[in-house]
């Protein structure tokens, strides 16, 4: 082994990792060398302190009556950009959904009752809506992880692409970080692997310059990029009101927010930040912020994100090198155990570490929130029942009027 591996994970109290290293073949070790030779280390320094946020005031959104009166307008400045391929989509379907316990893509999940209807197939549904009006195919670039990379081509080149032309889709993969235990220690997924996990939404445009996808932006016109989660079964993509009304406003990118259900709704709200555009966590929100109203009675902060920004790529290469806060999430993380043997833990064992697309909205100059019909738009799938759940995205999509 190299010496300079071992000195380097003894100074960083993380020689265990090694413990099987002997047991190895040759071919085993080189892999577990050549991971850790590549692994970002910084994550060990991270103490989940919370970030320090400015000063954080109300910020006003384009309401539905706002959007209704300037409809056409948006629509036709959003319908020559995606025909003039001014316009790309970037779909993040590299989380692991551990909430749900589906134990493929997320994408994957049929959501039908009496036919399948899969997540990708309601995703692509929507856009091909726009590709028909616009008369024009849209990228679409998927960003997958190294776990759920494979499974995600396949199942979409199996169902060829649900309709949608396939060499208009790019895929590309996100980067990993290391996961730790409670007691910061690195974790073995595998006698010669080390454990990771993606390393959160926020990386997506790092990860798609990284990758060389970027290449087949710089062949197109693409000015835009519209970035949107998959676990939305009502997500529109590309949707040429927004795309239009953003474009309009004249600002750097825009973001589609929906009025709260309720003050106490756990879900991030756009609001200004030391004057510029930012989204505040739930769990950031003091009770004074969580109740405070405007003169009309709306509340202050009223404009909860659902995942659906639009960004210019010039400023994404502007920011592109700038640092985005590490959030950890605790989850369960599968892993060697002190008798070798590889277990999954019943409750959250380790902390992954994440960037979020939501602090990609701070480094922007200007944002459009753009409120749209919670009612039509936003259906996450987070978990099987409850909240947020399978239950509740069919009961929406019945709502819609989608045949399940
Ligand atoms: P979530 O925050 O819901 O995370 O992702 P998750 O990993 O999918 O689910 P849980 O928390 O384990 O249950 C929101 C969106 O961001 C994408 C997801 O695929 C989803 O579209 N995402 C998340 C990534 O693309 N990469 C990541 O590393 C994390």
């Amino acid at each position: 082994m190299k010496n300079v591996i071992s000195e380097k994970l003894s100074i960083l109290n993380q020689e265990h990792i090694l413990r099987y290293y002997k047991e190895l073949s040759e071919s085993e070790q080189e892999k577990l060398i050549n991971q850790i030779e590549d692994l970002d280390f910084s994550v060990l320094d991270e103490t989940g302190a919370e970030e320090v946020r400015g000063k954080i005031e109300p910020l006003y959104a384009t309401t539905l009556s706002e959007t209704e009166k300037n409809k056409e307008s948006y629509r036709k400045t959003g319908i020559e950009a995606i025909r003039n391929g001014k316009v790309g989509c970037v779909l993040l379907a590299g989380g692991q959904g551990s909430r749900l316990g589906f134990d493929k893509p997320k994408g994957m999940f049929n959501i039908g009752v009496d036919r399948e209807l899969y997540i990708f197939e309601c995703l692509i549904n929507n856009l091909l809506e726009v590709v028909k009006e616009a008369n024009a195919w849209i990228p679409l670039f998927i960003m997958t992880s190294e776990d759920n990379d494979r499974d995600t081509r396949e199942f979409l080149e199996k169902h060829k692409y649900f309709g949608y032309s396939g060499d208009n889709v790019f895929f590309f993969v996100q980067e990993q970080l290391p996961t730790v235990d409670v007691k910061g220690r690195l974790m073995l997924s595998a006698k010669d692997r080390v454990s990771t996990a993606p390393n959160g939404n926020g990386g997506w445009y790092a990860s798609m310059v990284k990758s060389g996808v970027l290449k087949t932006l710089n062949k197109c016109n693409i000015e835009w990029l519209n970035v949107f989660a998959v676990d939305n079964v009502l997500q529109r993509m590309a949707d040429p009101c927004f795309i239009g009304a953003v474009i309009e406003s004249g600002k750097e990118s825009g973001s589609k927010v929906v009025a709260k259900a309720a003050p106490e709704e756990r879900v991030g709200v756009m609001c200004l930040e030391d004057g510029r555009p930012s989204i505040v966590e739930y769990y950031e929100m003091t009770d004074e912020m969580i109740t405070a109203r405007e003169a009309d009675g709306t509340l202050s902060y009223n404009w909860g994100v659902i995942l659906n920004y639009v960004f210019r790529i010039d400023r994404l290469n502007d920011i592109l090198g700038m640092h985005l806060p590490l959030h950890r999430a605790f989850k369960k993380v599968k892993c060697v155990d002190e008798n070798g043997n590889i277990s999954t833990p019943d409750e959250p064992n380790a902390y992954k570490f994440e960037t979020l697309v939501l602090d990609m909205v701070k480094l922007q100059d200007s944002c459009l929130a753009y409120e749209v019909d919670r009612s039509r738009e936003f259906a996450p799938v987070k978990n099987s029942t409850g909240v947020d759940s399978v239950d509740s995205a069919r009961e929406l999509l019945r709502i819609n009027g989608i045949k399940l």
